[in-house]
């Protein structure tokens, strides 16, 4: 395949940024998004020109590292898969494929298409944990029996893997999917009972200072989630919330 690629360069946080079209050639069906890039930055290296910044780690959809927003969606047109498994037969020969980075409020541009996304970490880091005993008295965590339907739904939060395509998607740039996957994972298990009250509390009003908007239930986040977060995850949230709130 031949294709033209529409990127959004930009040089540094400040940086005004722009759209540039590059051209890159003999790009095989079987290739993933970010082997094609690859090639793209093989070939401005080679001309002496500047790659393409973009992030990425596993290349195997679990890190959530490789954001970017492709054709107008989250991870690209594919349903299901991070950017690093989207495979370029998606695509047609002559092709233009526009790629930008996730864009919001709380993920600045931190060069070409990466942005930085430790606004999720305060967030996580404001209860997304829960607190264990290691002074060789621990229960063994099978002595503890769970529902299989909880187990179930608390294992289906947990696959959340914070690539923020959620929030790129969402028109008020809302993280309440990814906030809700964290608060129910722990929500829906006997050992995150302990702490639950102060977790939702603390970790709605991180997501809130950190400038992410409010949910308006449109419902896109869920579609683009590469992981398929359902949105029960924030009802729940919303749940737990009033509940800590009241016993506040
Ligand atoms: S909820 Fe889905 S889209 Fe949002 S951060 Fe988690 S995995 Fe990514
Ligand atoms: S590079 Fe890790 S999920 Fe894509």
């Amino acid at each position: 395949m031949n294709l033209t690629l529409s990127i959004w360069r930009q040089k540094g946080a400040n940086d005004k940024g722009k759209m540039v079209d590059y051209k890159v050639t003999d790009i095989s069906e079987h290739m993933s998004f970010l082997e094609m890039m690859d090639v793209l930055n093989e070939q401005l290296i080679n001309q002496g020109e500047e790659p393409v910044a973009f992030d990425h780690d596993c290349r195997e959809g679990i890190c959530g590292m490789c954001s970017m927003y492709i054709n107008g969606e989250a991870h690209g047109p594919d349903r299901g898969v991070t950017t690093c498994q989207l495979h370029m037969r998606m695509f047609k020969d002559g092709d233009t494929i526009t790629i930008e980075p996730f864009r919001a409020a709380a993920f600045p541009v931190i060069k070409d298409l990466v942005v930085d996304r430790t606004s999720f970490e305060r967030i996580q880091q404001a209860g997304g944990y829960i607190s264990v005993n290691t002074s060789g008295n621990t229960q063994d965590a099978n002595a503890i029996l769970i529902p299989k339907e909880d187990a179930d739904k608390a294992m289906d939060a947990a696959t959340c893997i914070g690539c923020g395509a959620c929030v790129a998607t969402c028109k008020n740039s809302s993280a309440m999917l990814f906030v809700g996957a964290k608060v129910s994972q722990y929500a829906l298990l006997p050992q995150g009972q302990v702490e639950a009250t102060d977790r939702v509390l603390n970790m709605v009003k991180q997501m809130d200072e950190e400038g992410f908007g409010n949910c308006t239930n449109t419902g896109a986040c869920e579609i683009e989630c590469p992981k398929g977060i359902s949105l029960e995850n924030i009802a729940r949230m919303n749940t737990e919330f009033m509940k800590a709130s009241l016993k506040g």
